[in-house]
């Protein structure tokens, strides 16, 4: 270094941690919109949902206005709210004691293989061939997908095809994005993976043909959610996961079940592809495993399959800095544990029952503002009519559906509900409380989801009561698609 240089002042970071951590240091939703993903904080604050939110306890938060909200979002990663103590616990004594390194890329890990024999134990459990699967971890679900997508290009290296369904949703990582056919995601990032065929869900003849006409020893694998979780809580016709099944045996094919949204007891099971008479020959995991509180993904699959990934000293093929990290690992052994002593899978199943039945009733009072309610255990979804005609917007009609379900999400903020929008579908709201919310403050969600009905019992209540300057500036940002929307997609991504 010159002289010079080293006299010079070094760079001044504008916020100091110590103060941002004690809060109210900064207006964060001007610093996001200018450093940010600007738009989509825009479109937030549009909605009068942008936050910054303060977390009041695990299952309730405020809003800048001191509005209370029952905590209904978390996007299904949060089967014990924000910040469960149980979950902070781990991971302090951790920190506080730090016994391990936090990276053990060149070494055996403690944690990182309690982790994995616990999620093969719970997999055997449900599906007893699984004994000897193995684990890769990883640090978001997105990840956790590539890593299958690898297992499956691998483990059948001279088949080409892979096959997916429409209105699924597997994360925004190239792979992950190219099994996950939304044109609003994929358009402007094309090429994507080659050998993707994308079918209707549910539809085993579809599987079957596409099949045939590929030729199975073509396909080298099948990825399929047990339930659509983004794509709006589609459950698929009864009998199409055990012929996906028997497809899958009968062809030699391997299937991957994405339990990304639905694995560990949301949808009142540990799998809901298991309990829906799949027997995959891949899991991903991801959200609920480490109970929200840190990152994390894993990959189940059956040894043969991994040992085609991972051979010898190719067994370095797949690797990633944080992946199996002790306190995500730390975190997750306790998450696993919390949900499993405490058969969070029957209590799922039991509340998703009671709440079901007060959607059910809201949707009977309220055929003006719900076309449909769908529901998994404690994944619920409204699915709401348009609220305004399509010629209004220019007639773009998937317009019309993206207002709706940005609309009921401000609607039921208003009521103190904090809910979310589909990523795989329009038109929908969706709830995914916390799997251990109290049974009163279970009782006011609904209550406060019924007061969403009466005050605006018509969909077209819901734009009345945004007024025409925010709509205009919702269409605003709405319009600001860029060079790639609508283009149309190849007719073959081989
Ligand atoms: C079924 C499913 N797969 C994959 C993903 C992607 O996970 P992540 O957002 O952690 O990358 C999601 C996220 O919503 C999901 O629901």
């Amino acid at each position: 270094m010159s002289e010079d240089a080293s006299a010079a002042p070094g760079p001044r970071l504008p916020y100091r941690a110590a103060d941002v951590q004690a809060g109210g240091a900064l207006d964060a939703l001007a610093v996001e919109r200018t450093f940010g993903n600007g738009d989509l904080v825009r479109v937030f604050d549009a909605l009068g949902i942008a936050g910054p939110f303060r977390r009041l306890s695990p299952w309730e938060l405020e809003d800048p206005r001191g509005r209370h909200l029952v905590h209904a979002g978390g996007y299904a990663a949060l089967p014990f709210g924000e910040g469960p103590p149980a979950l902070v616990a781990a991971a302090r004594t951790y920190l506080e004691t730090f016994a391990t390194p936090a990276f053990a890329q060149q070494a055996a890990s403690e944690a990182r293989a309690a982790l994995a024999a616990n999620l093969v134990a719970l997999l055997a459990h449900e599906a007893p061939r699984h004994t000897d699967d193995r684990v890769l971890f990883s640090n978001s679900g997105a990840e956790a997908i590539e890593i299958a997508l690898k297992l499956l290009r691998a483990s059948k290296p001279d088949a080409p095809w892979i096959l997916t369904f429409d209105g699924g949703y597997h994360g925004k990582t190239m792979g992950a994005l190219s099994i996950t056919p939304t044109e609003e995601y994929q358009a402007a990032f094309r090429p994507l993976l080659p050998g993707i065929r994308s079918l209707p869900y549910g539809d085993l003849d579809a599987v079957e043909r596409e099949l045939l006409v590929l030729g199975a020893d073509q396909v080298a694998g099948i990825v399929v959610e047990p339930v659509q979780g983004e794509g709006g809580v589609v459950t698929p016709p009864e009998g199409f996961l055990p012929g996906l099944r028997s497809l899958g045996e009968r062809y030699g094919v391997a299937i991957v079940a994405d339990e990304i949204q639905t694995g560990l007891g949301r949808t009142g099971h540990w799998f809901a592809s298991v309990a829906g008479g799949l027997d995959p020959d891949v899991v991903t995991l991801a959200k609920p495993l480490s109970g929200g509180l840190v990152p994390i993904g894993a990959t189940i699959a059956r040894p043969e399959m991994m040992e085609a990934m991972l051979p010898g000293f190719s067994s370095r093929r797949h690797s990633s800095t944080f992946a199996g990290n002790a306190l995500a690992m730390h975190v997750g052994l306790a998450a696993l544990e919390t949900l499993v002593d405490g058969r969070y899978d029957l209590r799922a199943r039991e509340a998703g029952a009671r709440g079901r039945a007060r959607l059910d009733a809201l949707a009977e009072r309220r055929p003006g503002l719900l076309r449909e309610v769908r529901s998994s255990g404690m994944l619920f979804a409204l699915v709401l009519h348009d609220p305004v005609a399509p010629g209004l917007l220019g007639n773009r009609p998937a317009l019309a559906r993206l207002l709706a379900s940005g609309l009921g999400v401000r609607s039921l903020h208003r009521q103190g509900v904090h809910a979310i929008v589909s990523l795989a579908a329009s038109g929908v709201v969706r709830l995914t409380p916390a799997l251990d919310m109290p049974d009163e403050l279970q009782a006011t969600l609904w209550d406060r989801v019924d007061a969403f009905g009466a005050a605006f019992p018509q969909a077209w209540r819901l734009a009345a009561s945004a007024g025409p300057a925010r709509l205009a500036r919702l269409a605003s940002i709405a319009t600001r698609g860029g060079p790639h929307e609508g283009r149309p997609a190849p007719p073959s991504q081989m």
